[in-house]
């Protein structure tokens, strides 16, 4: 396992589940998982440095959780070495490594989403946006952790974010149509032509409750969706997921791992905002708590092309929410080395760790997400209970979550346009 995050302490714990694992390595993992995986340093980034790991410990799969490494080869390198590697390779994680080359495939794939114009000058982009009805919707089109989009009312505001993404050279910015409605995460299972999609999750993006401050990698999630109209995960199956894993299967450059839709549920139905080309994360391990099917060998079956053999996955009954506990200052300016500390935990919560690390018998933190403390329940408005119970066990100095991850899916307050 590549990583260190709680997505990949939600993988590894999943895996740890599997009748069919032997023994985990995670590189370079963090305080938590080090629990259930020998843990070696590497540069994620260093595909030589990984294939190397990779045979010294003699794996059998290789997992790839974050996107950078992706973008960066990782998994063309470990499977030109012959290992199995769960992860497109750099060609195919293109779709979440740049906009532009996201919404050509999405042209040609004829998948719904928001119009777009692609600018590399500052001042056409200027242009263009003073024609353009507000809410303004402006991104830059490589790899950003969630910090390379703006969405806002204020021209002034969204042309100097459009001329500040530009002032980069060589950079090219993506301005587009604004998509009204609640947004869903859909994940799918993909080994290059066969597509089976999970659970379908919600995330929370902005750091502050009822969506306001900056954007985060994701402040909480919950699983599955009580408001999502039936039908609707079939619907971006046929529509959406499909045609796109058969778009890249005919440019030669098939997308094998795990396809991320950001959707957008509007009048028009449902939108794509963004692909991402990995496991999201917090929405990773509330879908993962969910999942009976034992997960190493649905990975292998996509790292290997046997996708198609799997049966129908196995789901449990109820509900998931995490709640992730940032530190001090993030998403801005996070503060590490606290000490984290976590008292007794009621039944049916996990807390997954992300940005910590052992100093000595010593958990620190060491990144803007901390913990993401996980619950599963019969139902959302008891996992939701659970979940914040689990919060209270948590000891980080200036540590702060949001207080309404789930709330309006509980009350029945989520409103499709
Ligand atoms: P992205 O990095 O593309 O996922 O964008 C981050 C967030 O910005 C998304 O989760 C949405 O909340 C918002 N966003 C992005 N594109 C749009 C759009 N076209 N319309 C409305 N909101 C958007
Ligand atoms: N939760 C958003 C992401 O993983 O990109």
């Amino acid at each position: 396992m590549l990583g260190s995050g709680a997505r990949e302490h939600a993988l590894l714990l999943a895996l740890s589940r599997d009748p069919g694992v032997t023994g985990l390595v995670c590189a370079p993992g963090n305080a938590g998982t080090a629990a259930l995986a020998e843990q070696h340093d590497v540069v994620l980034t260093d595909g030589p440095a990984v294939v190397a790991l990779a045979a010294r410990v003699r794996a059998d799969l290789v997992v790839v959780g974050p996107e950078v490494p992706l973008v960066a080869g990782v998994a063309d390198a470990v499977r030109a070495a012959g290992t199995p590697c769960f992860g497109p390779s750099a060609a195919a994680a293109q779709i979440e490594g740049s906009k532009a080359f996201a919404k050509q495939v999405m042209a040609d794939a004829g998948v719904a989403t928001a119009a777009a114009s692609v600018f590399t000058s500052a001042d056409q982009a200027a242009a263009h946006l003073a024609t353009a009805p507000a809410p303004y919707v402006v991104k830059a089109d490589g790899l950003a952790a969630g910090k390379g989009v703006h969405v806002g009312s204020d021209l002034a505001v969204a042309t100097a974010f459009a001329r500040d993404v530009l002032a980069e050279p060589g950079s090219t910015a993506v301005v587009e149509a604004y998509l009204d409605g609640p947004e869903v995460s859909l994940f799918a299972l993909s080994d290059g032509s066969t597509v089976v999609p999970l659970l379908p999750a919600q995330d929370f993006k902005r750091v502050l409750d009822d969506d306001q401050g900056p954007n985060t990698g994701g402040m909480g999630a919950y699983a599955p969706l009580p408001w999502l109209p039936a039908g609707t995960v079939e619907q971006v199956q046929r529509d959406v997921l499909q045609p796109v894993v058969d778009e890249m299967a005919r440019r030669g450059t098939p997308f094998q791992g795990l396809l991320y839709a950001g959707l957008a549920m509007t009048s028009k139905g449902p939108q794509v905002i963004e692909f991402n080309c990995r496991f999201g994360d917090p929405e990773t391990q509330v879908v993962l708590a969910l999942l009976d099917t034992p997960l190493a060998g649905l990975l292998l079956a996509c790292s290997t092309g046997r996708l198609a053999d799997v049966g129908p996955l196995a789901w449990r009954d109820g509900a998931a929410v995490t709640v992730v506990v940032a530190s001090e200052g993030y998403p801005a300016a996070p503060v590490t080395g606290d000490d984290v500390e976590v008292g007794a935990l009621p039944d049916g919560v996990a807390v997954l760790h992300a940005g910590t690390r052992l100093d000595g018998d010593r958990v620190v933190s060491a990144g803007g997400r901390v913990l993401s403390v996980t619950a599963v329940a019969p139902d959302l408005a008891a996992a939701r209970s659970l979940a914040y119970e689990g919060v209270t066990a948590v000891r980080l100095r200036g540590g702060h979550w949001r207080s309404d991850v789930a709330r309006a899916a509980v009350t029945g307050e989520v409103r499709l346009p």
